[in-house]
């Protein structure tokens, strides 16, 4: 059975069913995530063809205007890929067509769905990780906000899960928050990949029209355009693993906070608990206060630190050039960044409801944390250092070793001088650096109607 449906590539003879499924794929479905990218792409392409003579300016206008009544119709959601139709870009030049006529198959001059999807891909990528952006601020702040308030409350710190030395939830919650500052870091580099310009490269080969590139590269507020078309096509994949590395970076930090908040909310801990209403339930065993929200956002971060192997697997040793490989990347990387802002979203809240137990130290078992205070006291008062810990050693063997429970930390990140404001700069400067106004701008710009 042949299939003779609307294809853009259509040459008079139809394709095997079979073929159509298996390549297709989950492409209809995935493209979704794209659309409106791919409806702000075509803005910027067309306003160029006629900028080089290949539209006129009436024709500018109306496809304008049909452009622009996509993108409303996405936004309202009542857009689909309809049975039968490959992929989004063959969607949208359908839509125009119908309603325009020939002047809607104007707009593919001097591309190519190769370039089409590339910009699309650095379009929706660098609006999610703006939005990725946000929630890690707003956690960062809710992280801030609990160091500040349990500055004092101390807590052991442990090397090899053994009782090491004093913590402070101060220190604990604070250090999520500058871990924070290094993904965000990471993620500013990510967009900067993406917010470089593909479009004209075209199959990956570049196009005999007078492209004017850079007039595409400042109508969708890029910084700059990959210049090498050959690269440009090259960034298929490496743009989607370059920014997984980053969304990967931040579910690290979410997946060891996770794993820290179940292990200290055990009741052999008993550092932390979550407000009962924030726990789950056993249908066996009636005591049970689960902190099932903590094992799922371990299970799903630890699950996209996954994404940049998976991505590099399925590219990987591709030569140049463009595969269709590179579509099934697709199926991996486009939902994760929901996924992870979802995890941001529920560590964000539950965060901000964790009860922390300020009576820890009562607990003779953790004695032996202020073993160094100690030693550190006996060589303040002269005694050399390895004599004070030869000294107490021996007493804690002795079992006549007693803790004084007050700590004395006075240096630049230490218990008693937390540096959360300097954290806070150091936010704020990789924060003031993004420029995402020049993206909201542009796409803006791109969706009023055009002056006359
Ligand atoms: N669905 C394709 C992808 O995601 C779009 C490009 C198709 N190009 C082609 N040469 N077959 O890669």
């Amino acid at each position: 059975m042949t299939n003779q449906n609307a294809k853009l590539w259509d040459k008079g003879y139809g394709t095997d069913q079979e073929i159509e499924r298996f390549t297709v794929g989950r492409d209809r479905e995935m493209d979704m995530y794209l659309a409106e990218a791919d409806v702000l792409g075509s803005l910027a392409h067309i306003r160029m063809l006629e900028e080089i003579g290949l539209l006129t300016a009436a024709e500018l206008r109306t496809l304008t205007a049909e452009l622009q009544n996509i993108h409303a119709q996405i936004r309202r959601g009542e857009f689909v890929i309809e049975e039968g139709i490959e992929d989004v870009h063959s969607q949208i030049e359908l839509q125009l067509t119908r309603r325009l006529g020939d002047v809607g198959k104007k707009i593919h001059s001097g591309r190519s769905r190769n370039d089409q999807v590339l910009v699309d891909l650095k379009l929706f990528t660098r609006r999610q990780l703006k939005f990725v952006c946000e929630d890690v601020k707003a956690l960062f702040e809710e992280l801030q906000r609990q160091s500040e308030n349990y500055r004092d409350v101390l807590m052991p710190g442990y090397t090899h899960l053994q009782v090491a030395m004093p913590s402070s939830f101060g220190l604990w919650f604070g250090a999520y928050a500058e871990a924070l500052t290094d993904d965000l870091l990471l993620l500013q580099a990510a967009y900067k990949m993406c917010n470089r310009n593909p479009l004209g490269s075209a199959a990956g080969y570049g196009s005999s029209f007078p492209l004017h590139r850079q007039t595409t590269t400042q109508l969708l507020g890029f910084d700059s355009m990959d210049y090498n078309v050959v690269y440009a096509q090259m960034g298929r994949g490496k743009t989607e693993r370059n920014v997984a590395f980053a969304l990967a970076g931040v579910a690290g930090t979410l997946a060891k906070l996770a794993f820290d908040a179940c292990l200290f909310n055990s009741q052999n801990f008993g550092f932390l608990r979550l407000p009962k209403e924030c726990t789950t339930g056993s249908s066996i065993m009636p005591h049970k206060k689960n902190p099932d929200v903590f094992e799922l956002i371990r299970a799903r971060c630890n699950k996209l630190q996954a994404l940049p192997t998976q991505i590099t697997l399925i590219m990987n040793n591709l030569p140049s050039g463009y595969f269709r490989d590179l579509q099934i990347i697709k199926e991996v990387f486009l939902p994760a960044f929901e996924e992870l802002r979802d995890c941001l979203r529920m560590t964000t809240y539950i965060v901000g409801r964790i009860e922390v137990n300020k009576k820890i130290l009562d607990d003779e078992r953790y004695d032996l944390m202020f073993s160094v205070e100690e030693v550190n006291r006996l060589a303040a008062e002269g005694m050399p250092f390895r004599d004070a810990y030869k000294k107490v050693g021996l007493d804690i063997e002795a079992g006549t070793f007693r803790p004084r429970k007050e700590v004395h930390h006075t240096h630049e990140g230490s218990i008693g001088n937390l540096c959360n404001k300097q954290i806070a700069a150091l936010m704020d400067e990789v924060w003031g650096s993004f420029h995402f106004e020049q993206m909201e701008t542009a796409e803006q710009n791109l969706l009023k109607p055009l002056s006359e």
